[in-house]
């Protein structure tokens, strides 16, 4: 994959799978803006990068504040002139069962991981279309877009993020801008760190729906997000790559996570 020349911008940039992307896209040679509630881990990211030799830049935002990611995307077109690709990383979860999901869970993930691809999405299409530069733009789903755990606010995020990708895919082809997702399976990084730490038997239940045996380096989910984002992936538009392991293919699996 190819990126000399190209300005990519990563949401949730600071650490996990967004890291991961921008490590690769700055490997392949892309100026890189690292977009993160943490701005301070971006900072730090953005700081390692450019003591590698490459060109990244970190800006603080809330991707779900609407004046905030307005503001962060006319600085990052400020600094890099213009951008190519978008990566929407981040998001948050919800490890609380359908029965005692509260409505200001409801509201967290309709805000961070719906409202916050759309946000910066919308805001990097519209200047793609005003530069007439194409572009590509990837969003992150899960494989809980279309299997179910008990989780039902991440769920129906993530189901959501699908059909936004599809729409925005429709909205953007004439415009030369491809809009693609990632499934992601189970990888290991702190939200999943987070979610064994309370909940130690979701280990293993989820390892006894992954043919593979094991969770997913964030690297492997990097490599098939910056390949959707590449020229490589050129006639790809308005698809989710579904990245897991085998677990969407299983039939036979061990009953998880059952009340006894
Ligand atoms: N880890 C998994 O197993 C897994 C599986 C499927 C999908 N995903 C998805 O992959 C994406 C990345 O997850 P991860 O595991 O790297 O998570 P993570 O918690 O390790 O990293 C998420 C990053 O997003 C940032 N972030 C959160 N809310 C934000 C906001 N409002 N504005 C700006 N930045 C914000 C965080 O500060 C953090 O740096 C998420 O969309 C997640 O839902 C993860």
């Amino acid at each position: 994959m190819d990126f000399k020349g190209k300005n990519a911008m990563v949401t949730g940039g600071a650490q996990g799978l967004g890291l991961e992307c921008v490590r690769r896209l700055a490997d392949a040679g892309a100026r890189v803006v690292i977009v993160d509630l943490n701005r301070e881990a971006g900072e730090r990211a953005a700081a390692a990068l450019r003591d590698q030799g490459s060109k990244a830049l970190a800006l603080g935002c809330d991707v779900a504040d609407s004046a905030a990611v307005a503001a962060m995307v006319a600085d990052a077109t400020a600094a890099w002139g213009g951008i190519d690709v978008l990566i929407n990383s981040a998001g948050v979860s919800c490890p609380r069962d359908f029965l005692d999901t509260r409505e200001e869970d409801m509201d967290l993930l309709y805000r961070i991981n719906i409202k916050g691809t759309f946000l910066p999405s919308q805001q990097v299409a519209r200047h793609m279309v005003q530069t007439q530069r194409g572009g590509s733009i990837v969003n992150i789903s899960s494989v809980q877009a279309v299997v179910a755990t008990e989780h039902a606010a991440y769920g129906m995020s993530k189901a959501a993020v699908g059909g936004l990708t599809r729409s925005m895919a429709m909205s953007l082809a004439p415009h030369r801008i491809r809009v693609n997702a990632v499934g992601a399976g189970t990888m290991k990084t702190p939200m999943l760190q987070a979610g064994i730490a309370t909940n130690p038997a979701m280990e293993q239940a989820l390892l006894a729906r992954t043919p593979l045996g094991r969770f997913a380096e964030p690297s492997e989910m990097a490599n098939v997000a910056c390949f959707l984002a590449s020229e490589e992936a050129s006639f790809m538009t308005g698809q989710t790559v579904y990245v897991d392991g085998g677990r969407l293919a299983q039939n036979f699996s061990v009953p998880a996570l059952r009340p006894a």
